[in-house]
């Protein structure tokens, strides 16, 4: 069953009301997390507080919640959902100030948290056709802002192309999807943008960078350029919904074969068991 928890109170998702005088509806003023549940439990859930946590903090956005408290309330809200596979969304926003002001007012934050229901991802997934665009949003995409319109407004203009998704280039760098990190692989070797200010830090990111190195799987953190994702022979798109996507063309030019590629076989295949690992984890706790 999906549930929501609005400042302490716990109802239906459709339920959940915020005044018109919230900061998040009057300035995009507030930051959210999205994280995944695997057999009634949330993976990588220290990982989500930590960058909640530092989103809150560049934002200035003091509240009275500890790592240990937020934890407790987000495994609280999906052990009421009781759901094995879903997603966990929480947003903290600066609170309801009924003067409009950009002062920043003395008021508590609103915290949202929603559990619903999520499929898992498909087995085989399609390969993505997506299509590069200038990365014209602020800088600080590190921070997980609720204020996406950049994101919105270059995703929505690849879908209108036709595409499916759009990567991201500032400058001469490649910097992430519209909701993604992007990965490429040359000669074998996975490559990933370092992170930055530019770009999210990604979990997934984190956790992809780390399982191929513990397997022995050759990756590098280093600046990207357009050149560099056009010329791969494997695009992947990382994040918490997509886990390890594969992309199979770009910009109309076929990726490799267009087909997923060998070196993302095995890191789908290392991600999965990390998943199922988790799974068992949790029955036996
Ligand atoms: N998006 N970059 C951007 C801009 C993102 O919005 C996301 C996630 C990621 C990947 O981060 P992670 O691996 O921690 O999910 C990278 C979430 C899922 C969303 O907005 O729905």
């Amino acid at each position: 069953m999906a549930i929501a928890f609005l400042n302490g109170d716990w109802m239906q998702p459709h339920e959940a009301k915020v005044s018109v005088f919230d900061r998040g509806f009057m300035f995009g003023d507030g930051v959210y997390e999205v994280m995944p549940v695997y057999g009634g439990r949330v993976f990588t859930l220290t990982e989500h507080v930590t960058r909640l946590q530092r989103s809150l903090s560049e934002i200035r956005l003091t509240t009275t919640y500890t790592d240990e408290s937020w934890a407790q309330l987000i495994n609280d809200a999906v052990s009421r959902a009781g759901e094995p596979e879903a997603l966990v969304y929480l947003q903290v926003t600066r609170g309801v100030a009924e003067e409009r002001s950009h002062v920043y007012p003395d008021a508590p934050p609103t915290v949202l948290i929603t559990v619903t229901p999520a499929a898992a991802r498909a087995h085989a997934p399609k390969p993505l056709n997506v299509v590069t665009k200038t990365d014209f949003r602020w800088h600080r995409a590190d921070i997980k802002v609720t204020s996406l319109i950049a994101n919105g407004l270059i995703k929505n203009e690849a879908l209108a192309e036709g595409f499916d998704d759009a990567i991201l280039v500032r400058g001469d760098e490649v910097t992430e999807g519209t909701a993604s990190n992007v990965f490429i692989v040359t000669s074998g070797v996975i490559k990933t943008p370092p992170k930055s200010n530019h770009l999210l830090h990604g979990i997934t990111r984190d956790l992809v960078v780390a399982l191929a190195g513990e397997a022995g799987l050759p990756v590098e953190e280093c600046r990207l350029g357009e050149r560099d994702v056009l010329s791969a022979d494997e695009v992947w798109l990382t994040s918490t919904g997509l886990e390890v996507y594969p992309v199979g063309a770009v910009n109309g030019q076929s990726v490799g074969n267009g087909e997923a590629g060998v070196v993302w076989a095995k890191m789908d295949q290392i991600f999965q068991a990390k998943k199922t690992a988790f799974r068992a984890a949790v029955e036996e706790a």
